[in-house]
């Protein structure tokens, strides 16, 4: 499928982005952004890009000038695309528009948050991007809409550290296929539930190990919204006690129906 990228520059571009958020997460109107936001993201240093299919609104990324002590990099707030365009490759170049526009403006980080329960994320900002991500952030935005509502808003913090040799290798070559993990993952299913053996997070000996989640958090929750509440209290910790003890999640591994995170010791 054909689409073009460019910056947002009228009235109706920053208002095509109210409509892909509600088609994209369903929000609902007081959870849209509004894209006075997105005016003034871009007179700020931010950035709001669109992608194109002929004359049709198919996705977009919007991200805001961050800034702490000397430090600068880009906050990544939004990325969408219409579900008619999804998994047509709109995601992964809009972020790679992004990840140009910030390079030659002299960013090097560009950050996000997601919900680690959503896996096709998951693949696209590791897999694909080469991110990574060693905070958890519970809760981080209370009570949500749509795409996000019966769960609470807990996020994996994303690093996107523009010229690391992860990225570099994405940017200019073959996305590596999801690679199968190796052993058994930390957490166990038993029966229906999660089941989490402390014990064997507190090895801080491996410098890989593996995560489970559950392959579809959406028919989840539709089915059986304890068992999805359950995940996350369950991932919740599981996360935070790896991210303590040096890990940091760097892939999505497939095994079958059954899909892992994957955590590696930070470099010292
Ligand atoms: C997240 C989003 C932008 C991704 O766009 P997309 O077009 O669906 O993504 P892509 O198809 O390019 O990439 C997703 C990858 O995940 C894989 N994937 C799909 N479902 C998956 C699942 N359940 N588990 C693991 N991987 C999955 C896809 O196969 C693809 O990888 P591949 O190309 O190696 O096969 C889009 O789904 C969206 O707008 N979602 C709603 C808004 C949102 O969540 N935004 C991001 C948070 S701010």
């Amino acid at each position: 499928m054909e689409f073009t990228i460019r910056e947002a520059a009228t009235l109706e571009d920053a208002l095509a982005t109210e409509e892909l958020q509600i088609a994209a997460w369903n929000f609902s109107d007081r959870e849209v952004v509004p894209h006075s936001s997105m005016i003034v993201a871009r007179h700020t240093g931010g950035l709001v890009a669109l992608a194109w299919v002929g004359d049709r609104p198919a996705g977009f990324v919007y991200g805001l000038a961050a800034c702490e002590g000397d430090r600068r990099w880009q906050h990544s707030h939004m990325l969408a695309v219409h579900p008619d365009f999804q998994g047509t490759g709109v995601a992964p170049a809009l972020k790679w528009f992004q990840r140009d526009w910030a390079r030659k403006r002299g960013v090097g980080l560009v950050t996000w948050t997601f919900d680690p329960l959503l896996t096709k994320n998951a693949r696209l900002n590791f897999g694909k991007l080469g991110a990574y991500a060693d905070t958890y952030y519970q809760d981080f935005y209370g009570v949500r809409t749509g795409l996000y509502a019966g769960l609470p808003a807990d996020r994996l913090y994303v690093k996107w550290e523009l010229d690391h040799p992860r990225v570099v290798a994405r940017a200019t070559g073959a996305v590596p296929p999801p690679p199968e993990p190796e052993g058994e993952p930390l957490n166990v299913t038993a029966g229906e539930g999660p089941d989490l053996r402390p014990e064997r997070l507190l090895e801080p000996k491996a410098e890989r190990v593996y995560l489970e989640v559950p392959r579809d958090i959406e028919a989840m929750k539709r089915h059986d919204l304890a068992l999805a509440r359950a995940w996350r209290l369950h991932t919740r910790e599981a996360f935070k006690t790896a991210f303590a003890q040096g890990y940091r999640a760097v892939e999505l591994a497939r095994r079958g129906p059954r899909v892992y995170y994957q955590l590696e010791k930070a470099p010292r």
